[in-house]
């Protein structure tokens, strides 16, 4: 009989992507998918080591199947617990620590995942342990057609690995050398899914307009996505603001297909910031880059990544980062506390010294900051209309505590705009997949409000 495998994903799209992968690899190798923990074989899980809050969200799921693992002894069957992703490939052998895990493997290692857990079943089950964590220079899964959950938007991983070493980032450790995959085995894929009804694709890398197959750039690839017939909406994440070329935010202006958002990481505002942490700008440039973004497309939107709290940050350089907040006005920021990882560069160079608190009141400033200035920016779309892509209904039930979430109420859509931001409107006769034209009403800081319209 098939073995049942339950796999759960944490950390970023990129993450969301390899589990797709890793269920059709899972599948062409006869194992059976399973919903949730309950009656699983072997329970796997995508990790991410992003910040330490992401270790431990880790940790205490596997302390959560401590007293199945020992149940299943008892019975003698097998149980296998694998940690996959980031986590596997930055901390290896450390991870079989913990006494659940049995099997580990990195995000390069995903073909020998049936072999691996066949293997740990032959050899005992319980007290086996598998490992393959070896980075590839090569490795795309260009061949492999991921097996999708969701039906309105695709992810589609064009690159991966990254090369920037930005000193506070564990992902070139975790995820290795950039590499991208051919320009013709994304259009086909993207072909498929547009054959399968997908209306929207993003396009996936940690650094994904470093892309380039042969003498195709980046920005050549966005083209030939958007061209491919049935395809409504391509976005992009995440760019890294030194590979924007005039030819990339043409393309962007010129497709219709094409969303107007741009992700740009700022991280810091401060120079001394900026150059401590590699990412190769100044306050300066970065500005100077957001004008010649807006000039060529006019109506983009623009969200953000900020890092507070990097080592020897004083309030002036925290300033500095308001500074280019309040600046620039971003319609959304994700904003962090800094994190040490191990391995990095900035924490074999620079010891972690801004206090927790004096980190938690930076990023609630921050926050505070950023709140206000998305809000008012949503105000001012009250009374205008806006083409919005219906991911399905909205599931807040109305008096909840996060009651802030205007609109999200049963009997509701929700959506988005071409900017990305969120929309909720009564709901009409149209299925998700489908565009509307919402007239907004109402607003906050991260949703719009409305009713469909006529156009
Ligand atoms: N490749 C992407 C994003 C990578 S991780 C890029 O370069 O933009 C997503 C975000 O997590 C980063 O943009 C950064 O803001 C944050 N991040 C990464 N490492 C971190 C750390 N050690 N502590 C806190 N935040 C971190
Ligand atoms: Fe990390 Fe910098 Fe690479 Fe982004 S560009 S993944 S922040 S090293
Ligand atoms: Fe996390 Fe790895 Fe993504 S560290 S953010 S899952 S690339």
């Amino acid at each position: 009989m098939a073995m049942n495998v339950y796999l759960e994903t944490y950390g970023c799209q990129m993450n969301a992507y390899d589990s797709e992968l890793v269920r059709s690899i899972l599948q062409s190798g006869g194992y059976n998918l399973i919903p949730s923990s309950e009656g699983a074989d072997v329970v796997l899980m995508n990790t991410c080591a992003i910040r330490e809050n992401a270790h431990r969200k880790v940790y205490s799921r596997l302390d959560q199947f401590r007293p199945i693992k020992k149940r299943m002894k008892k019975e003698g069957r097998p149980f296998i617990v694998g940690v996959l992703g980031c986590m596997a490939q930055n901390l290896k052998e450390d991870l079989f620590a913990h006494p659940v895990v049995n099997l580990i493997v990195g995000p390069d290692n995903y073909r020998a995942l049936p072999s691996l857990i066949h293997e740990a079943v032959r050899n005992g089950g319980p007290g086996n342990r598998q490992m393959e964590a070896y980075l590839s220079e090569y490795e795309t899964y260009d061949d492999i057609a991921p097996t999708r959950l969701s039906g309105v938007n695709a992810w589609v991983a064009v690159m991966r690995g990254c090369d920037n070493f930005c000193t506070f980032c564990v992902v070139p450790y975790t995820r290795g050398r950039e590499r991208s995959r051919s320009l013709s085995g994304v259009v086909a894929e993207v072909e498929a899914l547009a054959e399968a009804g997908y209306p929207q694709v993003t396009l996936l890398g940690q650094n994904v307009n470093s892309y380039h197959d042969g003498d195709c750039s980046f920005a050549d690839l966005m083209l030939a996505v958007a061209d491919i017939p049935g395809i409504k909406r391509v976005r992009f994440t995440s760019p890294h603001p030194k590979d924007f070329p005039q030819p990339l935010l043409e393309v962007i202006a010129g497709h219709p297909h094409i969303c107007k958002h741009i992700h740009l990481p700022l991280q810091s505002g401060s120079d001394r910031i900026l150059d401590m942490m590699a990412r190769t700008y100044t306050q300066d440039e970065y500005l100077g880059l957001v004008d010649k973004i807006r000039s060529c497309i006019p109506d983009v939107a623009l969200s953000t990544d900020v890092i507070v709290g990097f080592p020897t940050e004083t309030e002036q350089d925290f300033q500095q980062t308001l500074r280019v907040m309040v600046a620039v006005g971003f319609g959304s920021a994700y904003t962090f506390k800094y994190s040490e990882r191990k391995g990095t560069i900035a924490s074999k160079k620079y010891p972690d010294d801004v206090p927790a608190e004096v980190k938690t009141d930076r990023m609630m400033r921050l926050v505070e900051v950023q709140h206000q200035m998305a809000l008012s920016k949503n105000q001012g779309r009250i009374g205008k209309r806006f083409s919005v892509l219906i991911d399905g209904d909205a599931k807040r039930p109305p008096g909840n505590p996060m009651g802030h979430q205007i609109g999200h109420q049963i009997g509701h859509q929700i959506g988005k705009t071409d900017g990305h931001t969120t929309v909720v409107f009564p709901k009409t006769d149209h299925a998700p997949g489908e565009f509307v034209w919402v007239e907004v009403t109402g607003a906050n800081q991260s949703t719009l409000h409305g009713m469909a319209v006529d156009v």
